[in-house]
């Protein structure tokens, strides 16, 4: 007996006496479970079987020589015969492309059911839903919700009565502060608070001087109460004699709306104090309604 055949055969006696011992030690053992029996005389024939078939190859290529017709390129010595695929290997090889193309296609399509999909559609059912049930709120109920929004998302930065807490975000209890209408003034703005790219030309583009500037921003961010600087035509063109704004031209500088702050709420906005975060993939387009009622009902 040579020493493959040896080892085999060790292997296998070790193997079914791992096999005796974890079923053997197990509450019970095998039994009279017919179904216990045969999974366990089938697992002594596999084991056998694979012993048996490695054996064989192992001899094979102990001993095999390859053959066939050599190609004309060598690399270092080391050549390529110029064999026949397989037809074993092509069908295998075909067979996987086929099946691939059916699992993609049948058996698992990309768009068939997934979590993720399950999950969007129920978020969206579950919108439609809260969408449908406050379709139609009025003004008072809209605030109430809106409220509840604002102490949610918003009070963080501009705190709990919306008062801005010392800078960090707008005061909106007011529409505009005096730095922030300076601001624009100097800086311009670019906030698409029209709901479109249309930006605010700088003081400068309007020909107004440092002081004109000055006094434009202390009166606008007075509420637009007190006298009217003189040079205030110039705003008046786009923002309304009153600031109360133009339609698509110019934002209202005496108060909020709700097309203003839905506006902010769907694009952010940066200014003078900082940058307001967009609420457009946070809040539906019915908390956006209500919180701009809410914000505008701050100011009146
Ligand atoms: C050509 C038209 C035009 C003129 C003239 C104009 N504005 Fe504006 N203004 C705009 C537009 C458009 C915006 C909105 C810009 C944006 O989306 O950020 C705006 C925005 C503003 C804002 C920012 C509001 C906010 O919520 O941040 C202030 C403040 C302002 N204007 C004040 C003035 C003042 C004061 C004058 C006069 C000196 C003036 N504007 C003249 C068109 C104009
Ligand atoms: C991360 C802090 C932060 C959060 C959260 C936040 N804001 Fe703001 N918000 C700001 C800052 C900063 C500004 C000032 C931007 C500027 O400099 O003009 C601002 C500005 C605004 C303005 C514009 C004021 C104006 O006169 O142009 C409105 C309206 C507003 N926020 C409403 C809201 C609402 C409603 C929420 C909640 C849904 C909210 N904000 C949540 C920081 C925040």
């Amino acid at each position: 007996m040579n020493k493959l055949t040896l080892a085999g055969i060790i292997t296998i006696v070790i193997m079914l006496g791992a096999t005796y011992l974890s079923v053997g030690l197990t509450k019970g053992g095998i039994g009279d479970d017919i179904v216990n029996q045969l999974a366990v005389a089938g697992a002594v024939i596999l084991v056998i079987i694979t012993v048996f078939v490695v054996i064989k190859y192992v001899r094979q290529m102990q001993t095999d020589t390859a053959s066939g017709k050599l190609a004309d390129e060598n690399w270092d010595g080391i050549g390529e015969y110029k064999n026949e695929l397989p037809a074993g290997w092509a069908l295998m090889f075909l067979g996987t492309m086929i099946w691939g193309m059916w699992y993609f296609t049948v058996g698992y399509p990309v768009n068939a059911y997934s979590q993720i999909g399950e999950y969007n559609e129920d978020t969206a059912a579950h919108n439609a839903k809260f969408e449908a049930k406050y379709a139609n709120m009025d003004d008072a109920m809209l605030v109430e919700m809106g409220e509840s929004v604002f102490l949610a998302e918003c009070k963080v930065c501009h705190g709990l009565t919306a008062d801005g807490i010392d800078g960090k975000a707008a005061n909106l209890n007011q529409r505009l502060e005096a730095v922030v209408v300076k601001d624009v003034l100097v800086n311009g703005s670019n906030n698409q608070l029209l709901g479109f790219e249309f930006p605010m030309p700088t003081g400068a583009d309007l020909g107004l001087s440092a002081s004109d500037i000055d006094e434009i921003s202390a009166y606008v961010g007075n509420d637009l109460k007190g006298d009217q600087p003189a040079m205030f035509g110039v705003c008046a063109g786009c923002h309304g004699a009153e600031g109360e704004g133009l339609d698509g031209v110019g934002p209202q500088l005496n108060g909020f709306n709700n097309t203003l702050v839905t506006n902010v709420l769907t694009h952010g906005k940066k200014g003078a104090i900082g940058t307001m975060p967009k609420f457009a993939d946070r809040l539906n387009e019915t908390q956006i309604k209500a919180a701009s009622a809410y914000v505008t009902s701050l100011s009146k």
